[in-house]
C-alpha cells in the first residue's frame, strides 16, 4: 500500500502528471473520475504568486471532487519558495510538491526546475526549509540528473527522503535528454532498491500502455506510475490500466458516443474555469487524442482546433457523433 503522508492510496496508484496547460482543474475532474488516485496541478511559479499575478494565482483553484491533489510549484529563491508555500496552503490542497525537473531554458537558467540538478545542495536546502514550512506533506518532481555523467539519483533522492519529502516522483530522462530518447526506469528502479529508502518512489516517463505500467510495477519494482502524455485526450488511461491489472485483459475503448460525451463536457468544464476565449483554446490539444484512429476524422478534427466560437463547436460534435456513430474502436 503506497502512502504520501497519511493519504492511502492503495496499491501502486497511477497519479496524473502536472502537466502546464493541460493539468487544470476540468482535465484533472475527469481524470480522477476515470481512475486517477492522485492528480497534480501544472507548475505554479513561486515568483508569480506572490507577485500576485492573476495567472498564477488562478492555476491554485482545485474542486473538491478531484482530491487528493497536489499544487506543484517551482522556483530557486529561498523567501519566496517560503512565501509561496504560505499562500499555496491557503487552497487546501492535500499535498505540495516541488517541481525540480522542469528543462525548459527560461526555468532552468534561474537555476529552478531541473536547473536545481547543478546545485544538490541548494536542491535540499530548500526542500528541508519548505518540508519545515508546512505540515502538508512535500513531495519532488524531478529528472535523473542534468545529464548522462552526473546521474546521482540515488544519493539525491535518499537526502531529500532524510529532509522529509514523503514521496518522491522521477521521470527517467535527464535534463539534457529534453523529451528524446527513451525513459530509462533502471535508475529509478535503483531509487527504490536502495535499502534506506521508505518513502514511494513513482515512476514516470513513457508509460503508454497497460504492460509498461504492469512493467513498472512487476520489474521495476516501483511504487506507483506517474503518467502524463497517455492520458491528454484520453482520461479513459487510467481505467484501463487498473482494468488491466485486475484482469489481465484490456478493457474495450470507449465507443464514440462517451468520446463526445466525454469532450463535450470537458470542454464546458474548461469554458466555465476560464471563460470561452481560453476554455475554446486550450482543449485544442486533446481533440487528436480523443478522436484518434477514426478514418476520415480529419476535416472534423481540423475544425475542432480551428473555430473560436463554442456554440460551433458543440455543433461540430453534434456532427461527429451522427457521422461517425457506427464507428468500431480496436483495442
Ligand atoms: C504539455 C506538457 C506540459 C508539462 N508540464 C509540466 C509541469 O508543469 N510540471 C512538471 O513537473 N512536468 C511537466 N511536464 C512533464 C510531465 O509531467 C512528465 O514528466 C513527462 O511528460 C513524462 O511523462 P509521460 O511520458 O507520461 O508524458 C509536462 C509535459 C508535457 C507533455
Amino acid at each position: 500500500m503506497a502512502k504520501i503522508g497519511n493519504i492511502e492510496l492503495g496499491d501502486f496508484p497511477l497519479l496524473l502528471a502536472p502537466m502546464e496547460d493541460v493539468s487544470d482543474p476540468p482535465f484533472r475532474a475527469l481524470c480522477k473520475e476515470n481512475g486517477a488516485d492522485v492528480v497534480y496541478t501544472e507548475f505554479i511559479s513561486s515568483e508569480g504568486l506572490i507577485r500576485d499575478a492573476a495567472k498564477s494565482v488562478q492555476k491554485l483553484d482545485i474542486y473538491e471532487k478531484e482530491r487528493p491533489v497536489g499544487i506543484q510549484i517551482f522556483g530557486a529563491e529561498m523567501d519566496s519558495m517560503l512565501e509561496a508555500i504560505d499562500i499555496v496552503e491557503q487552497s487546501k490542497p492535500d499535498i505540495i510538491d516541488i517541481n525540480f525537473g522542469c528543462p525548459v531554458k527560461k526555468v532552468v537558467c534561474k537555476n529552478a526546475g531541473a536547473g536545481i540538478l547543478k546545485d544538490i545542495p541548494l536542491m535540499v536546502k530548500l526542500t528541508e526549509a519548505m518540508v519545515k514550512r508546512t505540515n502538508l506533506p512535500v513531495t519532488v518532481k524531478t529528472r535523473l540528473g542534468w545529464d548522462s555523467d552526473s546521474i546521482k539519483i540515488v544519493e539525491v533522492a535518499e537526502q531529500l527522503q532524510d529532509v522529509g519529502i514523503q514521496g518522491i516522483s522521477i521521470h527517467g530522462r535527464t535534463r539534457v535528454q529534453m523529451y528524446k530518447g527513451n525513459a530509462d526506469w533502471k535508475p529509478i528502479a535503483a531509487v527504490k532498491n536502495n535499502p534506506r529508502m521508505h518513502i514511494p518512489v513513482f515512476g514516470n516517463g513513457d508509460v503508454n500502455c497497460p504492460e509498461k505500467a504492469v512493467e513498472m510495477r512487476d520489474e521495476y519494482g516501483l511504487d506507483g506510475a506517474m503518467i502524463g502524455r497517455a492520458s491528454i485526450g484520453y482520461p479513459w488511461f487510467f481505467n484501463e490500466v487498473k482494468h488491466y491489472f485486475k484482469t489481465g485483459e484490456y478493457l474495450a475503448p470507449p465507443s464514440m458516443e462517451e468520446r463526445v460525451r466525454v469532450a463535450r463536457r470537458h470542454l464546458e468544464m474548461s469554458i466555465d474555469w476560464k471563460g470561452e476565449k481560453l476554455g475554446v483554446l486550450e482543449m485544442r490539444r486533446h481533440y487528436a487524442n480523443y478522436f484518434k484512429g477514426i478514418p476520415n476524422f480529419k476535416p472534423y478534427r481540423q475544425q475542432l482546433v480551428t473555430t473560436d466560437d463554442a456554440a460551433d463547436i458543440f455543433a461540430v460534435l453534434d456532427e461527429v457523433i451522427e457521422k461517425f456513430t457506427d464507428v468500431e474502436f480496436m483495442v
